[in-house]
């Protein structure tokens, strides 16, 4: 985290507990990556990830940036589908250091 530009934090807090989180930073100029990101089991299916991913990108469109990119799998099933549902495109995949295929995503805002 300490070596990411203009890193921006998002949780969802139950009185001091946290249940959601997004977590991104900028890629590049006018760039944002929404780098990770989760709801507590107990917590799904209730909004608070699109909730979480609606302020981020309201965030990001705020401070300047044209567009949000995130990487996911196919085994993250739930993340590739709400990130769908919420405009994203997918742009290209690419074989990470495990062997895997990521999905690349991108929105423009
Ligand atoms: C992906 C993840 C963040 C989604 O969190 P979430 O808070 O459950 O997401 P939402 O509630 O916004 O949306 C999920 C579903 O609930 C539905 N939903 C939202 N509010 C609802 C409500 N009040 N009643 C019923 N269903 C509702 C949404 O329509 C959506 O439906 P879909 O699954 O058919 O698309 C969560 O499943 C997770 O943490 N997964 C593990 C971590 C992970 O995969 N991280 C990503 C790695 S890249």
């Amino acid at each position: 985290m300490q070596s990411k530009s203009r890193l921006f934090t998002l949780l969802a807090l139950k009185e001091q507990l946290v249940v959601g989180y997004k977590i991104g930073y900028e890629r590049k100029l006018g760039h944002f990556y929404s780098w990770l990101g989760g709801v507590d089991p107990s917590f799904r299916k209730q909004g608070i990830a699109s909730e979480l991913m609606r302020r981020q990108h309201e965030w990001c469109r705020r401070n300047g940036y044209r567009s949000v990119r995130t990487h996911t799998k196919n085994k993250w099933r739930d993340m590739l589908i709400l990130n769908i549902r919420h405009g994203f495109d997918i742009i290209g995949t690419l074989t990470d250091a495990k062997g895997e295929a990521k999905i690349i995503l991108e929105k423009k805002l």
